[in-house]
């Protein structure tokens, strides 16, 4: 399998981390997005890193233009009829993404390899929505892309050898570390930091200690770069939420309960670092 231009759906902070990457290893990407606006606030996140590296003299002005080169807007889906691979990187919503699925299956050739970052909803099921579920896989990057080395890489249920292998390499060709993981809930990496997370939760939740203090045990003693309240505040308070609700879900688990105060803070809007407030506060 020939792996040349790829489509990433979704110009978030992951769809935009993947298009640099991808752009950066040599492939020609498409970035998609509702709307021409989102695609806009993507490129100049891109630009930004870019120049950051720059400015830091990793990158030179002639490979950041190169990189910038080898991507190309793209408003209208059906621009996915000329791509080996689309990597789908929206929101972890189930109808949306099997919905995106089905078109993508109706617009991608015969080729076409389809892909989806999920950090936790399960790949067999948005496979089973498609013609093509030996094609189906998962691709799941960390945050930030550019800069964490992982990739799961999730094998659905009907998922072919030749496309795991396929997205394996091309894993390693965006200089990532892949690592094959089966569809269970959470996959590897959420299945054990969020539970990590949650209970870092019911640990303030409990008055054991502040949340000053809960991460300065886990940087200090476990030397993890961000504690883990810190790290689910970067992450998306809504977000660790959802993956718990899939964990609870899937494994019918009491240890995998959403703690309440996980619960209470993002029905307040506390976000995290989007939002401006999570367990810190980062108006300025
Ligand atoms: N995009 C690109 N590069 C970034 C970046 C970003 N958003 N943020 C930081 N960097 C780069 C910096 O430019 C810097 O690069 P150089 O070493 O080349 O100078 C490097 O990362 C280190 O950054 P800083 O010195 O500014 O800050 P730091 O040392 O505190 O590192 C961090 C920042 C890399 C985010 C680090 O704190 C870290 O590794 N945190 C943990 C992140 C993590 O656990 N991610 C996984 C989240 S879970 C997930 O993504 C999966 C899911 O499904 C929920």
């Amino acid at each position: 399998m020939n792996i040349q231009t790829i489509m990433v759906v979704g110009a978030g902070q992951m769809g935009s981390g993947i298009v640099q990457v991808a752009a950066a290893s040599g492939l020609k990407v498409l970035l998609h997005d509702i709307s021409m606006a989102f695609i806009d606030k993507g490129l100049v996140s891109i630009n930004k890193q870019l120049a950051r590296g720059v400015e830091k003299g990793g990158l030179t002005e002639v490979r950041k233009a190169e990189i910038l080169s080898r991507i190309q807007p793209s408003e209208q889906l059906e621009q996915a009829e000329q791509v080996d691979l689309v990597i789908e990187a929206i929101s972890e919503n189930m109808v949306l993404k099997t919905s995106l699925f089905q078109r993508l299956d109706t617009i991608c050739p015969p080729r076409a390899i389809l892909a989806s970052n999920t950090s936790s909803l399960p790949i067999t099921e948005i496979a089973a929505v498609t013609g093509r579920p030996s094609q189906v896989i998962g691709m799941h990057f960390m945050n930030p892309v550019p800069v964490m080395p992982l990739v799961e890489v999730i094998r659905g249920l009907e998922t072919s050898q030749e496309v795991f292998e396929a997205v394996y390499k091309l894993s390693e060709r965006m200089g990532k570390t892949p690592v094959e993981v089966k569809d269970f809930p959470g996959f590897v990496s959420n299945r054990i930091l969020m539970p990590m997370i949650n209970e870092a939760i019911f640990t303030v939740y409990e008055g054991v200690a502040s949340v000053e203090s809960v991460d300065t045990v886990m940087k200090l003693g476990m030397k993890h770069p961000m504690g883990p309240l810190e790290l689910a505040d970067f992450i998306g308070l809504d977000t660790c939420l959802s993956i718990m609700e899939i964990l609870y879900e899937g494994f019918k688990d009491s240890k995998y309960r959403p703690c309440p105060l996980l619960r209470k803070y993002v029905k307040a809007g506390r976000l995290g670092r989007k939002s401006g407030q999570g367990f810190y506060s980062y108006h300025g």
